[in-house]
């Protein structure tokens, strides 16, 4: 069963690798900020709430983000695991998800991946991407964002033993090898 988070700066390749490992294994794939923008494009309630936000580099207020991953988490697409890209990104967020498991899964072991990569790597590749919140000034608020309030929850995990720590300044292959390597073992 593959239950994973994936922590990691804005660059450092959750999106690309989570996806990846989620065809490999045949498990959905969660990416919050992929559910936020889909929502922003349709224009739906919780896109109108949350484009302000996204469109800054700021954190969406907590209940927005835990009721969608909520409402995902208990999908039946769900039962034979899951990876989450984006979430949690505050430790409020991951008590929250501690509740959720527990209550889902009775406190089934999930694991931690954090991507490693160094902030000039980071920059350059959003600035190469260009998604709309990809420009300079946002992307700098985005890490200065994740600095702050996500960076605390490597420690977070750490602590709790579920933390795995891969180098994300490799190439794509090479990061996908590692993962599958580690969380295989
Ligand atoms: P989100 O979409 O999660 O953005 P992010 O964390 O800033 O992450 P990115 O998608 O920019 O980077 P990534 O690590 O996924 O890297 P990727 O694989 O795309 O969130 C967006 C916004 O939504 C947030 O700012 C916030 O407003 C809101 N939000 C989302 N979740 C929230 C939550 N839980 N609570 C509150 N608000 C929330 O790769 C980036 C680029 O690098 C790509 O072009 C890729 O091809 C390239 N690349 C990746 N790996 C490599 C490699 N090894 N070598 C070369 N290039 C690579």
């Amino acid at each position: 069963m593959t239950r994973l988070i994936f922590l990691g700066a804005p660059g450092a390749g959750k999106g690309t690798q989570a996806e990846t490992l989620a065809h490999h294994r045949n498990i959905p794939h969660i990416s919050t900020g992929d559910i936020l923008r889909q929502a922003m494009q349709k224009q739906t309630p919780l896109g109108v709430k949350a484009q302000d936000y996204v469109s800054r580099g700021e954190l969406v207020p907590d209940q927005l983000v835990n009721d969608l991953v909520k409402e995902r988490l208990y999908e039946p697409d769900t039962e034979q695991g899951w990876i989450l890209d984006g979430f949690p990104r505050k430790v409020s967020q991951a008590s929250f998800l501690d509740e959720l498991l527990q209550e889902k899964h009775n406190h089934q072991v999930v694991r931690v991946v954090n991507l490693e990569v160094p902030d000039d790597v980071l920059m350059a590749r959003l600035l190469a991407r260009g998604r709309a919140d990809d420009n300079e000034e946002v992307i700098r608020r985005r890490l200065e964002v994740y600095r702050e309030q996500t960076a605390p929850l490597i420690d977070f995990y750490r602590d709790r033993q579920q933390l795995i720590c891969v180098n994300g300044d490799q190439s794509l292959d090479e990061v996908t090898a590692e993962l599958l390597d580690v969380i295989d073992s």
